[in-house]
């Protein structure tokens, strides 16, 4: 990616914590830049180029200084964080305070004040580097969990501008988001937008509440308004997506589908191929699906590398294969996780694999996006089972890869996508009897059922994509937006 054209004063401003890409230095010292991480990227850059929006965020590395650059229909505008910031704003209070708090406390919350003094920091920050660069009257698109001071603080700043803001990840009960000592400024901050949106219903409802309850807003006629101080907020449920459409095509080309071939061959064409796909996150449940990988391995019911053990006669010969994006590595849960899952993998091919088949084939690395879709491809299960997840777009990019109607979709009930794909094999992720024969169910299962299945999901997905998604909410907004060419 290069500098562009000169950069101009913008109508639509996406503001994240993330710029689409990473400033990289590569081992030769030459710089450059790469995808960032994660399902808000994936879901937003498509729908912001086509509309040619600006985007101002973090590039993803502690203090350095980018000159704002224009590329392919989108504006980068590049926030400084030193060092200190990242530790504390980014790998403290955003994701060793919320993302836990906000996931069920699927692990423990840390509540440090200095981190919150430094995410108030970061956050007037960002609404500084908006208010630069924001035409009169823009429209102003913030997200997720790291920025909810930021539509009160550019409201202070630039009362002219249509604020929206849309949270990726869940909105916790009413009794857990009521632990964080900075509950009132939180709610605060997030009341400054004109409409807030969530991907679910319950988000709303929870939302609702708390507004009445720590920040004195009051109900309106309309069920989806709360008056605060002079102005009607609006709530929405968006459940967000992809571009459908794009990996679809993307899965019918040669290339792909001989690539999908060519990865069966390479696992020694086992008769099933079970996948998982995620960031390494404690809250996607990878070590869920490893166990129950490793039961039926242990129940004979299923064999690994190692066909020679005792095993059922009707045992399938299954490869698991899992692809994990590096995340948050300095973040503790997240090195702790790590080590438990990697001890897992080498313990399930220590008592399975045989030396060239691995049962479970482990790659800790981002891989490019049509090497991704042909794994999707090439995978007769696919295993999404977070303990709690906002959406999980990976459900969604495995549907619409699947343009052959074949695959089978186990998703967890506690990932937002469950609400929409409901043709897949929804498991309670805390079950593991259940996660381990739906997994099962999903090797066995008769092709008619399957693709009766997949073709139902393809529906939703192809249907629903992310331009309908960012439209419904900027419509909501009350922005007029050109649908993209
Ligand atoms: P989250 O936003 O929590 O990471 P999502 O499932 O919503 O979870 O989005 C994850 C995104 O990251 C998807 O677009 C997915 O394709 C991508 N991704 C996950 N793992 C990998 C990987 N190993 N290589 C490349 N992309 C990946
Ligand atoms: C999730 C969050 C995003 C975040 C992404 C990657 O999708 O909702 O806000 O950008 O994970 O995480 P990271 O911490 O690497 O930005």
């Amino acid at each position: 990616m290069t500098s562009g054209d000169p950069v101009t004063a913008a109508d639509l401003i996406v503001v994240a914590n993330r710029l689409p890409v990473d400033y990289e230095t590569l081992p030769d010292g030459s710089t450059g830049w790469k995808r960032s991480p994660g399902g808000l990227v994936t879901a937003l850059e498509p729908t912001l180029r086509a509309r040619e929006g600006a985007w101002v965020g973090w590039p993803g590395v502690p203090d350095v200084d980018v000159e704002p650059f224009a590329e392919d229909g989108l504006t980068l505008h590049p926030v400084k964080l030193t060092a200190t910031e990242v530790q504390d704003y980014y790998e403290g209070f955003s994701n060793g305070t919320l993302w836990p708090l906000y996931h069920d406390v699927v692990a423990q919350p840390q509540f440090h004040r200095h981190w919150w003094r430094a995410y108030t920091t970061v956050n007037q920050r960002f609404a500084e580097a908006v208010a630069d660069v924001a035409a009169h009257g823009a429209t102003v698109w913030v997200q997720d969990y790291q920025l909810q001071l930021v539509p009160g603080l550019l409201r202070e700043l630039r009362p002219d501008l249509r604020i929206g803001f849309f949270l990726h990840i869940p909105f916790p009960p009413v009794e857990l988001f009521r632990q964080l000592p900075w509950r009132t400024r939180i709610m605060e901050g997030l009341l400054g937008a004109d409409l807030v949106g969530f991907h679910t219903d319950g988000g709303v409802r929870n939302f609702h509440w708390l507004a009445q309850e720590l920040a004195g807003a009051t109900p309106d006629r309309d069920p989806e308004v709360v008056r605060y101080g002079d102005r009607r907020v609006r709530l929405g449920a968006f459940p967000i997506s992809i571009d459908s459409r794009n990996l679809d095509e993307l899965s019918r080309t040669d290339e792909v589908r001989a690539r999908a071939a060519q990865i069966r061959s390479e696992l020694g064409n086992p008769a099933k191929i079970a996948l998982g796909v995620d960031r390494l996150d404690y809250t996607k449940g990878i070590d869920v699906r490893l166990r129950a990988f490793h039961e039926l391995l242990q129940e004979g019911r299923i064999t690994g590398g190692d066909t020679s053990g005792e095993h059922a006669d009707d045992a399938i010969d299954t490869a698991m294969i899992q692809l994990a994006t590096p995340s948050r590595e300095r973040v503790e849960h997240y090195q702790q996780m790590r080590d438990d899952i990697e001890m897992s993998v080498g313990r399930i091919n220590g008592e399975y694999a045989r030396v060239g088949h691995p049962a479970v084939h482990y790659i800790h690395r981002s891989l490019p996006r049509e090497e991704l879709v042909a794994f999707f491809l090439a995978a007769d299960v696919m295993l999404v089972t977070p303990l709690r997840d906002g959406m999980n777009l990976v459900a969604k990019e495995y549907v619409a890869s699947r343009h052959d109607d074949g695959g089978v979709l186990v998703l967890s009930e506690f990932a937002g996508a469950a609400i929409e794909l409901t043709s897949a094999l929804l498991v309670n992720p805390h079950d593991t009897d259940g996660v381990k024969e739906a997994l099962y169910a999903a090797l066995t299962m008769n092709p008619d059922e399957g693709q009766k299945r997949m073709r139902t999901l393809r529906r939703q997905v192809l249907d629903h994509d992310v331009d309908r998604w960012a439209a419904s909410f900027l419509e909501t907004l009350g922005v007029k937006v050109a649908q993209p060419e």
